[in-house]
């Protein structure tokens, strides 16, 4: 019987993304997929370092898993951000990990898993060869990731992905139009294109460009991407709102804080007001999205309070919010308690401001889901089970339902009841329907931890 394995992963789509292309590598190899850890062979965590609390879940996964080692032999790997950022440092603190792997090694499982060892070496340059991704494992999906570019050149000072990911390189065109054209082959209708600063994607034309070539593969229905900085938001990124009618009504566009001065510390290299005039020009309708961090070093109460007054103008559709988490390698970190513009936040005061933020944009984002009660909304079926079926709107909403729809299928939903989460209805109409009838089970690959 082949050797099995399970990937628990934690963080961004990136990861997601990485978590799929090291199972293809795995399965080239001659292993197979397992649904729980308990009967896998290995055990593969793939980790987030962006707060100390993604770091935290990885270490009491490790406790778990470390049990499984000791009664039935189940070799341990920890690939991702936290890897790249620990490298051996990681085997000192848990020593019965057999292997660490960093995010350009992704090739590498096989061998590593065979033989042990630490392999964080990344490839910063034009000559890196991102992973093709195997458009079988895609099979009976709607949706799937499509990496455009990777690592990330801005210098905020409270992030730690610079540091884990590596600069940035972006991907060929012709390579992403490929692979998206094989994954519509084997079904696929929805395409997110990743990146850590996907706008400053320069893989042989702009991002701008990227999208509208995208927009030219036979048989996509949608096209979406994520993450954006918005100093590289192009007049031609917001036109593409305007004018590729597959390119779905939503933004994720992070401000990470409402007062300038907090800008200036986190070297964010805009002002509120140059946000602002960015956002007024994208097209009405567009979900527009949004990270903020409380409790930054330094955050005075003024600070704070033009924090939620720009909260109160900017109508998100939904928001991202944390408390400030000092991360190894930071300008932040460096700074950190170094006289009153550094002050550390106490975390009762950052806790409090952060539920100040959430519960101004818990009562938005009910407020907009109501007002679609009534309404019919375009879903794309992700998920068929029974009669359930799961999707997202244009909007990104997600979206549940009871009708008979294939995997695949854009359908008309009409919307019954709401909450902040998603939306509740009755499929009344087939706007669009899947080339593909036969749906295979989704193929087990990941598990994925928020
Ligand atoms: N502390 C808290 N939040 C952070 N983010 C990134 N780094 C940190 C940190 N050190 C948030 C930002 C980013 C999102 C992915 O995570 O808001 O946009
Ligand atoms: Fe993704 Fe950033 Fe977490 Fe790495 S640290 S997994 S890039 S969110």
């Amino acid at each position: 019987m082949a050797k099995r394995y399970f990937i628990h992963t934690f963080g961004c789509q990136m990861n997601e993304s990485d978590s799929q292309r090291m199972g293809e590598a795995l399965a080239r190899a001659g292993w197979g997929p397992t649904e729980t850890a308990e009967s896998a062979d290995l055990v593969l965590v793939n980790t987030c370092a962006i707060r100390e609390k993604a770091e935290d879940k990885l270490y009491s996964a490790l406790g778990r898993y470390r049990l499984l080692k000791a009664s039935r032999g189940t070799r341990i790997g920890v690939a991702g951000c936290v890897a790249q950022q620990e490298k051996e440092k990681l085997l000192q603190r848990a020593p019965y990990v057999d292997f660490v792997l960093g995010p350009d090694q992704l090739a590498r499982v096989p061998d590593l898993a065979e033989q042990g060892g630490v392999e964080t070496g990344w490839v910063d340059s034009e000559e890196y060869v991102f992973p093709q991704a195997d458009p079988q494992s895609s099979r009976g999906r709607a949706t799937a990731f499509v990496t455009a570019m990777k690592g990330c050149d801005n210098v905020c000072s409270f992030c730690v992905v610079p540091y884990t990911r590596g600069r940035e390189v972006s991907r060929p065109y012709a390579e992403i139009i490929r692979e998206i054209a094989a994954l519509v082959n084997v079904g696929v209708r929805e395409v997110t294109l990743i990146g850590q600063n996907v706008n400053s994607y320069s893989g042989g034309c702009s991002f701008a460009d990227l999208i509208r070539r995208v927009d030219e593969v036979p048989g996509l229905q949608r096209i979406r991407f994520t993450t954006s900085h918005p100093m590289d938001l192009s007049p031609e990124l917001v036109r593409c709102f305007f004018e590729v009618k597959r390119l779905m009504p939503h933004f994720h566009l992070p401000v990470q804080h409402g007062a300038d001065t907090v800008l200036t510390r986190m070297r964010r290299k805009y002002t509120i007001a140059q946000y602002e005039a960015r956002i007024a020009q994208l097209p009405p309708g567009v979900a527009l999205t949004s990270d903020i961090i409380c409790g930054f070093p330094g955050e005075t109460d003024d600070e704070h309070a033009q924090n939620l007054a720009f909260l109160r103008r900017t109508h998100y559709d939904s928001l991202f919010s944390f408390i400030y988490s000092p991360r190894p390698h930071t300008g932040a970190l460096l700074k950190l308690g170094s006289g009153t513009e550094w002050a550390e936040i106490p975390r009762e005061l950052a806790l409090q401001r952060l539920e100040e933020v959430q519960a101004l944009q818990r009562a938005r984002t009910l407020q907009r889901h109501a007002a679609l009660t009534g309404t019919e909304v375009e879903v794309l079926v992700e998920n068929a089970q029974g009669p359930k079926r799961f999707g997202r709107t244009r909007e990104n909403v997600a979206a549940h339902f009871e009708g008979d729809a294939q995997v695949g299928d854009v359908v008309r939903v009409s919307v019954e009841k709401t909450g902040l989460m998603a939306l509740d209805g009755t499929q009344t109409g087939i706007l669009n329907q899947a080339p593909f009838t036969e749906v295979r089970p989704r193929r087990h690959l990941a598990v994925v931890s928020a």
